[in-house]
């Protein structure tokens, strides 16, 4: 299928600011933000709790790759997230249903499994890689949130309308993060650097994953371009992580035992592969990550 008309939500944002750069070359690409960005785009300003605001915006378009959002645990309070990201979720798709939008790319997290930054509340792996049967362990509401967004993005696909596609990026490593990265790598016991949206900034979980914005923003131009799937669902992520460690010795650090390995090839192969298995993106979604700041960024 070949959509011509897309609407990126959240558009003013770091994430968004990259997703209409890729974008912005084969697509007519307009945003959708509380604010505008700098990007020489159309801009609808509009909140996701205003109904009327998302009529007008998702008037006329073929797909929407939905990033709006309050982004992380340190961005709103338990019930703003709940507000913006499941109840302005909802307007959303709502509103693109209604206009006969016929796919969304939704920006979810690896959060849903259960990998909080919050601290004492990270529910560990049952085992590894971790694959779209794993149980999902949201702890904190911004993964809450982003679990019952998955699940409308389910129902509204199930009533044959729209296509909906879920992407669960891992911790997005901005380049202007990149000295703060390095730092952390250098000194992994002690380091208290600045946030970056929350008191850890290095972000990634205890694993430190991480993927690159602009690997991200290719992913969500192959989920416009992928055949149909009526619901999908990918995690996103480097091929490395950025722990010190390889990421069996890092697990048995953190919880003093290492789960079940499903398929130890992956992490004999690859000593840093994340905990997520990233077959799906690359077999179905044919994603493969080009950007690993392990490389770039520190070492
Ligand atoms: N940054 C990460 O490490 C990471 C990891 C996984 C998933 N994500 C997801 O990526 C997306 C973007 O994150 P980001 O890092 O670009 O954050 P960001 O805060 O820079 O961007 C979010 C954008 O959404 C807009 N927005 C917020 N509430 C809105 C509302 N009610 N109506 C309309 N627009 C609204 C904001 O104005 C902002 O421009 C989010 O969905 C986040 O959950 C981020």
């Amino acid at each position: 299928m070949s959509f011509k008309k897309i609407l990126v939500t959240g558009a003013a944002g770091l994430l968004g600011q990259h997703a209409v750069r890729q974008l912005q070359e084969q697509y007519d690409v307009s945003g959708f933000d509380l604010k505008a960005g700098t990007a020489a785009i159309d801009w609808h300003l509009g909140d996701l709790a205003d109904a009327d605001s998302l009529k007008e915006a998702v008037a006329g378009q073929d797909a929407i790759v939905q990033i709006a959002a309050i982004p992380n645990i340190w961005s709103g309070t338990g019930a703003q997230t709940m507000q913006v990201n499941v109840v302005g979720l909802y307007n959303l798709l709502n509103a693109a249903e209604e206009a006969g939008v016929k796919r969304v790319v939704i920006c979810s997290s690896d959060s849903v499994v259960g990998f909080t930054v919050a601290e004492g509340a990270m529910v560990p792996p049952q085992y590894l890689p971790i694959d779209l049967d794993h149980p999902l362990n949201a702890t904190d509401p911004y993964a809450l949130s982003k679990v019952l967004g998955e699940e409308m993005g389910r129902s509204f696909a199930a009533r044959g309308k729209l296509e909906v596609l879920v992407m669960r990026p891992v911790f997005v490593a901005y380049p202007e993060m990149h000295d703060e990265i390095r730092a952390r790598a250098l000194a992994p016991e002690n380091y208290k650097g600045p946030s970056v949206g929350g008191p850890s900034s290095a972000g990634g979980g205890p694993c430190w994953h991480h993927i690159d914005p602009r690997d991200l923003a290719r992913a969500f131009q192959l989920g416009l371009e992928m055949e149909y799937r009526g619901f999908d669902r990918f995690f996103l992520s480097a091929n490395v992580t950025l722990s010190p460690e390889p990421t069996l010795e890092r697990l048995a650090n953190w919880l003093g035992y290492v789960p079940e390995i499903r398929d130890p090839a992956v992490y004999d192969d690859t000593p840093h592969a994340p905990l997520y298995d990233l077959r799906h993106a690359r077999d179905v979604l044919g994603f493969e990550a080009a950007y690993d700041a392990r490389k770039t960024a520190i070492f």
